[in-house]
């Protein structure tokens, strides 16, 4: 099952394997370059079905890092053709991630201390989020409560990048709406303290969601399927609730046009219990794609081809979004189809590869 293709709207994906949205933290003013060039032409050619790009920031102080990828300006969309045609050309469906970091931006690459920049340097930002609650641990900074000008002016920055998304040719639109970012912010009581429309009642913390999803829905095309990648739960004991309005707050996605929904985690407070393991999902994917009766995928741990093929071929996912396993090897579908027994997987490989792995793996 996960080398069948699958449809969804007016797109056709060769296979069932996505390659997960991975920051690559290498733009300068949130331009793509050469690198992103290199890495996303790598992950189609590989034979994912979906390269979805990175994270990319709907404003300069939604980005996580300095060297995260924007969408604020016709500059970096031009700075984004060529990657977009370069993943069209080798025969996979071409999708990006837009979001906005909420309290966890100004924070150092990963390989530079994965933590926020102290206040005052001058690479920083102010951050803002529903309320002035800092995430703690490696990321101290007290966010600014954002006002209702500012829940305007970020919606309308969603609805921004999502047209240059569609100007650009882009077919799969993934919102960020998890792992402790602005989205995320509003929706959990981790950082959410608010005590007008937009906090309280989990009605309330839905609202900037529901309404940034609605605003873009306006824009983005019916014929192309829109995916929320949406944090489920947060594992900090209280999974019975977070869990149930989750649930309800895909419903309500979905009655407001929703194609696709990733199934992740919230990331919202650094006191979570996470119970790594294979595949540690599953049980959340299924409940939550069942109950909504949503078409979607999830992620984390799914590192082996049987796993993956079991979460496709049982039905609880149509996709499984893998992340680090591309990262260390592109090819891993084609891999995965050898170990899989699919002899004639159906896409394309291009020739110079094709050839020589064939021998390669005959041999
Ligand atoms: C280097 C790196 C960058 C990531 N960046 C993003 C991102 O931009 N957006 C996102 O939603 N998840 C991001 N993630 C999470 C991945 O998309 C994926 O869900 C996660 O790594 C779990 O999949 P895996 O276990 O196959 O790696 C990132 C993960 C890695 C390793």
């Amino acid at each position: 099952m996960l080398f069948t293709p699958y449809t969804l709207k007016s797109i056709r994906f060769r296979n069932r394997i996505a390659c997960s949205p991975m920051c690559q933290y290498s733009a300068v003013d949130g331009l793509a370059n050469p690198w992103h060039q290199g890495h996303y032409t790598s992950q189609a050619r590989g034979g994912s079905a979906l390269v979805v790009v990175e994270a990319t920031a709907v404003s300069p102080e939604g980005r996580i890092t300095p060297a995260c990828l924007g969408l604020w300006n016709d500059a970096q969309a031009e700075s984004l053709t060529p990657v977009i045609a370069a993943i069209k050309a080798a025969g996979a469906v071409a999708g990006i991630q837009i979001g906005h970091a909420g309290r966890k931006a100004s924070a150092n690459r990963p390989w530079e201390g994965d933590d926020h920049m102290p206040e005052g340097d001058p690479r920083g930002w102010q951050t803002i989020a529903p309320s002035a609650v800092a995430f703690g641990a490696n990321l101290p900074r007290v966010p600014r409560e954002m006002s209702k000008a500012d829940i305007n002016r970020v919606r309308q920055d969603f609805v921004a990048a999502a047209k240059r998304a569609r100007d650009l040719g882009i077919e799969f639109l993934m919102l960020h709406f998890s792992h402790g970012y602005l989205a995320q912010n509003f929706f959990s009581t981790w950082s959410n303290q608010r005590h007008d429309e937009y906090g309280g009642s989990p009605e309330n913390r839905r609202r900037f969601l529901l309404e940034t999803f609605e605003a873009v829905r306006q824009v983005w095309p019916e014929h192309l399927p829109l995916c929320v990648r949406l944090g489920m739960v947060e594992f900090d004991g209280n999974d019975d609730t977070t869990l149930a309005e989750s649930i309800e707050l895909a419903q309500r996605f979905k009655q407001l046009g929703l194609d696709f929904l990733d199934i992740s985690m919230g990331f919202s407070t650094p006191t979570a219990k996470i119970p790594w393991g294979p595949a540690f999902l599953e049980p959340i994917a299924a409940r939550a794609l069942k109950e909504t009766g949503l078409p979607g995928s999830t992620t984390w741990n799914i590192s082996t081809p049987e796993l993956a093929e079991h979460l496709v071929s049982t039905g609880i996912v149509n996709m499984v979004m893998i992340g680090r396993p591309l990262l260390a090897n592109p090819h891993w579908p084609y891999a995965a189809a050898k170990k899989l027994g699919v002899e004639k997987p159906d896409w394309v490989l291009p020739a110079p590869y094709a050839h020589w792995l064939e021998r390669y793996h005959g041999a």
